[in-house]
């Protein structure tokens, strides 16, 4: 199969890294990619969001199956617009089409999704400029803490937790009348706050049929104890000891089946993955938030545990065929520590080089690149989050203590990374 696969991040790579260990893989192309991804497959110079040249690239290298990485290309419509070409008829698509990937898209669509299914979440009103008022004295008799979501798309920034009713009041006002997060704001979901521990759920699915991968914990905190700013993410385990076999009975039964069940009742055309942010509430599981695409950093502990062909798969949720698979999970413990830039989830620079990479896959580690570029046979920062080295254990520890050594190898100006991943489970 000629692959195209659209992305940038460690998830990417994580991705590639794995579509190419099998046989069915003829030739890997990643747009744009990252230096980690440009040693597996060919790096293309376009951007995700440019559907013409993913279209022109599915032409001109005839490609058989494409896997979009990333949400934005899926909530722009980037499945529906290469499904409507007749020249493309023959492309397997790993991916949404815009309806579905407002599971993501718009938290006001995924919230009404799950009440029109009984999906166990968080109560909710929403509110536009229009029931302002209304939002005020809303948010002057609720409970404290209170959620507030930009309805759309904010870079992970959207969801806001506020400890008091005026700063609710003030971050309420900002997003709907000053459009903080612009025409994602222009809506806003306020929530019941939920208090428990948090699990990520995925799902791959064809519309009908789906399978469940490897479950995993996100570190999204960049300081040590899940303190200071959000992240888009600084560490993931798998799997994670508290979602147990009747922990996971519910999710599928309260939350996966009615989930794959409103898509089809629905009519929404989806083959995909489906990423169930959980919260476990007591013993019961909710749904915090749909994503319509893999984790990162959670893909890079989720994929190195997975033993099956990923192209099979893949193709087989593309075809309507995931019925006829099943999944097998490697049982150890994976761990990946990301590495971030200085200044990171704020300002940081790039350009900076990094040395030690090269050794790093001498052990049981896999060093994932997420921000990263080679320039001139040097390998150097380009992002905030720049690489992941992912490690197996037979304990949580174990795999942590393995990424860190191998990160001590590797060096770049300002390097950061949290030394305390999954530290609850020690
Ligand atoms: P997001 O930016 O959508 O990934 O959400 C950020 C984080 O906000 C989630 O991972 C949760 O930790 C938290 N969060 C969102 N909604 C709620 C809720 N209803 N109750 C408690 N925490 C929440
Ligand atoms: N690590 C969280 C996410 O990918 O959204």
């Amino acid at each position: 199969m000629r692959i195209l696969l659209l992305g940038s991040g460690g998830r990417e790579h994580a991705f590639a890294w794995k579509l190419a260990q099998s046989p069915h893989c003829e030739k890997l192309f990643i747009a744009p990619g990252n230096a980690g991804t440009n040693s597996i497959g060919i790096n293309l110079k376009f951007s995700v969001t440019d559907f013409e040249a993913v279209k022109n690239c599915c032409l001109k290298e005839k490609i058989d199956l494409l896997i979009v990485g990333p949400e934005e290309p899926l909530v722009k419509g980037i499945v529906d617009f290469l499904k409507s070409d007749e020249l493309l008829n023959e492309l397997l698509i790993i991916g949404p089409s815009k309806e579905g990937a407002h599971l993501e898209g718009s938290k006001t669509f995924s919230k009404q999704f799950m009440i029109r299914n009984n999906i166990p979440t968080a109560s909710y009103q929403e509110f536009t400029n229009d029931n302002y008022d209304f939002g005020i004295s809303f948010l002057q008799n609720h409970s404290l803490p209170i959620v507030l979501k930009a309805d759309g798309l904010a870079a992970g920034k959207g969801v806001v937790i506020c400890q008091n009713h005026e700063e609710a009041i003030v971050e309420f006002t900002e997003m709907l009348q000053n459009k903080k997060f612009g025409e994602a704001s222009n809506k806003v979901v306020v929530e019941e706050f939920l208090t428990g521990i948090e699990v990520s759920v995925f799902v791959l699915t064809d519309g009908k049929n789906y399978v469940i991968l490897p479950e995993a914990k996100d570190y999204k905190r960049i300081g040590e104890g899940d303190t200071g700013q959000n992240t888009g993410g600084m560490g993931a385990i798998s799997p994670v000891p508290f979602a147990d076999e009747v922990f996971m009975k519910k999710v599928v039964e309260r939350i996966i089946n009615p989930t794959i069940g409103g898509l089809q009742i629905e009519n929404i055309d989806y083959s995909g993955f489906i990423f169930f942010g959980l919260i476990k509430v007591k013993d019961e599981p909710f749904v915090i938030e749909y994503n319509c695409r893999m984790g990162d950093p959670e893909t890079e502990v989720v994929i190195p545990r997975l033993k099956n062909d990923l192209v099979k798969l893949l193709t087989a949720a593309a075809k309507q065929q995931l019925h006829k698979v099943s999944i097998e999970i490697d049982q150890r413990f994976a761990a990946t520590v990301v590495a971030v830039s200085e200044g990171y989830p704020g300002n940081y620079n790039t350009g900076i080089p990094i040395s030690g990479i090269e050794h790093n896959n001498i052990s049981e580690s896999i060093c994932f690149h997420s921000g990263t570029i080679m320039k001139e046979d040097q390998i150097l920062t380009n992002g905030g989050r720049v690489l992941c080295v992912t490690s197996f254990g037979n304990s949580i520890n174990e795999a942590v203590t393995k990424s860190k050594i191998e990160l001590q190898k590797i060096s770049y100006d300002g390097m950061y990374y949290r030394n305390d991943i999954g530290y609850e489970f020690e």
